[in-house]
């Protein structure tokens, strides 16, 4: 199909499901204030919704985690809403989509259900004539390990075209993992320094100060590498470590992603911590004996050209002493040969913050007031910018179905991407190396400070 041609309808498989409530509704009514969409959207689930009761869902919604009902929007909003009960193993549910699309000939077909369905889904979708024309959207996880990210993949690929193929992370739809992409190549300055001979070691930090909040059975399921680290913050070192793309097309952007990850060294136990905070085996939903990580820290190396040799610290962690995500990039000390002063660690670095505020700092050394030629680190900073400009921030789920719709997967990760970063964690993944416990409110198990040691520990996030 015609890439440039936006989808004529959507339809949400799992409507009366959690990221419909918390994420879904609200990016609706978003993109219906923007006037970016303006198509029916079909709601579908098992759950036995009238329409009335999908709109007062999508209230409390919006009312909860939309910034409120707004005025214009959201009556627009409830006008395109349409919802179909049904089971998704019966072929009528797919009848009855189609006679809802009505006159739509490339709908949107996104789904946000457990991937043990999809093969049943698409295979009814197919059946009913839903998916001539159509784009699909999947939500991660793509898959357990590569083995059954190859399946799923397999499984979307008989029916759709991978320029069809939608997978959400919703990681690249966030404003500041975009402006990594930016940062780095509107601005001459980094890229003399952006390399193995400038750039001593690059850390990067997700730590949340809450648990599994209800989601533990999911959890079980995945454990910190498969929810986070495999795709959220691999996509974030793809940004960090890729060389500049041809152009800002999808291809362009997605072709050196997947580069930087294909040169990732696989995980051996040695370069992995692994932590489980206190109290995570009493969560509902948990095994008494679970050995489900909910700390991670790895040491990752590239081995390409510009980044061999460069440690890449990734760690990410529940139930941490703060909320944050950040990335530090740590340059080289310059030679110790002007100023008669202890050696300082880590004086020259770029700081990116990621969440929950954007901000940029440079960290240098300037002389303090006196006598002696003695100095003091300084960061220069520019904190949250994120609110400037005049199209205002979206919010990730906001960008990304938007470009959905639009066809346009810029920022939707590539299969050969998933793969790449499916085999760096694939050797882990089955081990099940030392698991340390640390405490609730922790900056994690005191374990994963070794990890570090050599380039003076955790700083990031911290
Ligand atoms: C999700 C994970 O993909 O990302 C969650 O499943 C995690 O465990 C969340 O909390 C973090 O996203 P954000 O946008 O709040 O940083």
């Amino acid at each position: 199909m015609n890439e440039k041609q936006p989808s004529d309808a959507l339809v949400f498989f799992g409507m009366s499901g959690d990221l419909a409530y918390k994420k879904i509704f609200p990016a609706l009514q978003a993109l219906v204030r923007r006037g970016r969409i303006d198509v029916p959207v079909i709601g579908v689930a098992r759950r036995d919704y009238t329409r009335d009761d999908l709109i007062e869902r999508a209230r409390a919604s919006v009312t909860e985690h939309g910034g409120g009902a707004d005025p214009d929007a959201f009556p627009k909003l409830t006008k395109l809403l349409r919802y179909i009960a049904g089971d998704y193993g019966d072929p009528q549910t797919f009848v009855r989509i189609r006679n809802e699309l009505g006159a739509a000939e490339r709908p949107l077909h996104y789904l946000a259900i457990p991937p043990s369905m999809f093969p049943i889904v698409i295979r009814n979708l197919a059946d009913s004539g839903c998916t001539r024309g159509a784009r699909v959207v999947v939500e991660k996880p793509f898959g357990r390990d590569l083995a059954s990210a190859r399946a799923l993949n397999e499984t979307l690929r008989k029916t759709f075209a991978e320029e069809s193929i939608f997978r959400i992370d919703h990681y690249l739809g966030k404003e500041a993992v975009q402006n990594i992409v930016y940062f780095r190549f509107a601005n001459s300055f980094l890229e003399p320094i952006w390399n193995r001979d400038h750039v001593e070691s690059v850390q990067i930090t997700m730590s949340e100060s809450f648990g599994v909040a209800g989601r533990g059975a999911f959890y079980e399921e995945t454990g910190v590498l498969r929810d986070v680290i495999q795709n959220h913050l691999l996509q974030v070192v793809s940004y960090l470590a890729m060389e500049a793309p041809s152009s800002t097309g999808p291809e362009a952007i997605r072709d050196e992603q997947a580069k930087v990850l294909q040169n990732v060294r696989p995980l051996s136990a040695d370069d992995l911590v692994r932590g489980q905070f206190r109290g995570y085996r009493a969560e509902e939903g948990v095994a008494k004996k679970s050995t489900v990580a909910t700390y991670a820290a790895v040491r990752l190396f590239i081995d390409s050209w510009r980044w061999y040799g460069v440690p890449f610290y990734v760690r990410a962690g529940k139930c941490m002493k703060k909320t944050v995500t950040e990335v530090i990039v740590d340059l080289k000390q310059p030679p110790p040969v002007v100023f008669n002063e202890a050696r300082a660690r880590n004086g020259n670095y770029v700081r990116l913050r990621l969440s929950p505020n954007i901000a940029i700092g440079l960290g240098a050394r300037t002389k303090k007031p006196g006598e002696g030629m003695h100095g003091a680190p300084v960061e220069l900073t520019v904190a949250d910018y994120s609110e400037q400009g005049s199209g205002g921030r979206m919010e990730p789920y906001e960008r990304l179905l938007g470009d959905a719709m639009q066809g346009d997967a810029t920022l939707f990760a590539r299969q050969d991407v998933v793969e790449a970063a499916w085999a760096i964690v694939d050797p882990v993944l089955q081990a099940d190396p030392d698991l340390y416990e640390y405490a609730c409110g922790s900056s994690g198990p005191p374990e994963a400070n070794e990890l570090v040691q050599q380039v003076g520990g955790w700083r990031c996030g911290e």
